[in-house]
């Protein structure tokens, strides 16, 4: 698979990223190279890792706890003090490898101390290999509200090994797969539909490829703007309710946490309903998407006083402007409009769609 450039980093896939990496590491010849791991992929992933290394630089593992709750400043701050102790220095490099929490969290402290030092991201999820790990989103949350602090800034090189997917169950698969659909809904009609009939064979060459070509469809959408002032607003589409829908799941004891990708999943039929109703996503589209969504099976529901804080939740969202709720809507399966509001009862109620 070739390489695939953003404006001043590379993607690189399967072999290449190891070949890329030992040339890059070679070249650079840190003065320590800290490898970022949670429990899991200390576990499964390291040990696949290791042998593909070639440096006789130091290496320093920093292991932290799996899980979205401890994508906050707290860990930041441990891992910052441990780098400083183990004397990290601006020649040194780290290497993020996990998931969604580890390239996000590892890229923000990568990105802050010492003022910067370079990172690597090696996602080992799906959800990581087709969105966190791509485009330069590095940050934590507060509290249970996402991603409220971060810095734009690109990884040194990402790279994509689809073989750490065999460390995954099932319901992770899916978890990332979700966001390969939402690349398609905004997208490419054509993409969708590929991705309606692979099934769930996640470790095929077909789904490789189709990871392929999710990572080529994000990647465009943010070499055409990497700073989100205009059309990478689209890859939050299904983002404004599914966050909330996250976060207040992270935070009530009535209800059980959803992975990121199941959140979503939940906000992608929701918001193309709002499509349906004011942006002309038409009756044969919107059906589409709720069979997709249906035949997912997720037991959610919600009373009326738990829509009341998810739209609370919502006035936080990142795209708001002067406190106004701001949408990503669809016009038709592959084509999107960003800012666009609609009266809060029609927000109120989607969720009876569910
Ligand atoms: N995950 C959305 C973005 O990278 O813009």
């Amino acid at each position: 698979m070739d390489s695939i450039s953003n404006t001043n980093y590379h993607i690189h896939f399967q072999q290449e990223s190891y070949t890329q990496l030992n040339k890059f590491i070679a070249s650079k010849q840190p003065s320590c190279i800290f490898i970022l791991v949670d429990e899991n992929t200390m576990q499964h992933c390291y040990p696949v890792f290791m042998p593909q290394l070639e440096t006789d630089a130091r290496i320093e593992v920093i292991e932290i706890d799996a899980g979205e709750e401890f994508k906050n400043i707290e860990t930041c701050s441990g891992i910052w003090s441990v780098l400083v102790e183990l004397g990290c220095d601006r020649n040194s490099i780290m290497i993020n490898l996990g998931g969604g929490v580890i390239t996000d969290l590892g890229g923000f402290v990568a990105s802050t101390i010492k003022r910067g030092i370079s990172f690597i991201h090696i996602p080992t999820t799906v959800l990581g290999m087709v969105d966190a790990a791509i485009g330069g989103k590095n940050g934590v949350d507060i509290g249970h509200l996402k991603n409220q602090i971060g810095v734009i800034i690109p990884p040194e090189m990402t790279l994509i090994d689809s073989g750490y997917l065999r460390t995954l169950d099932k319901r992770q698969l899916l978890n990332g797969s979700i966001e390969m659909f939402k690349h398609g809904l905004i997208k490419s009609r054509d993409y969708w539909q590929e991705m309606n009939q692979i099934g769930d064979d996640y470790f095929s060459d077909e789904f490789e490829k189709l990871i392929y070509e999710s990572v080529v469809i994000k990647n465009n959408v943010v070499r055409s703007d990497p700073f989100e002032n205009g059309p990478r607003k689209a890859l939050n589409y299904g983002h404004t309710i599914g966050h909330a829908i996250e976060s207040f799941c992270l935070s009530s004891e009535s209800h059980e946490s959803l992975l990121h990708g199941e959140a979503i999943a939940a906000g992608l039929y929701l918001e193309s309903y709002l499509s349906h109703l004011h942006t002309g996503l038409s009756t044969a589209d919107f059906q589409e998407i709720e069979n997709w969504f249906k035949k997912l099976e997720m037991k959610l529901s919600f009373s009326e006083s738990d829509v009341k804080n998810m739209l609370e939740l919502m006035t936080h969202d990142k795209k708001n402007v002067n406190g106004e709720i701001r949408f990503v809507l669809l016009e038709s399966i592959g084509s999107f409009l960003t800012d666009q509001t609609v009266p809060e009862i029609d927000v109120i109620k989607s969720f009876s769609m569910l």
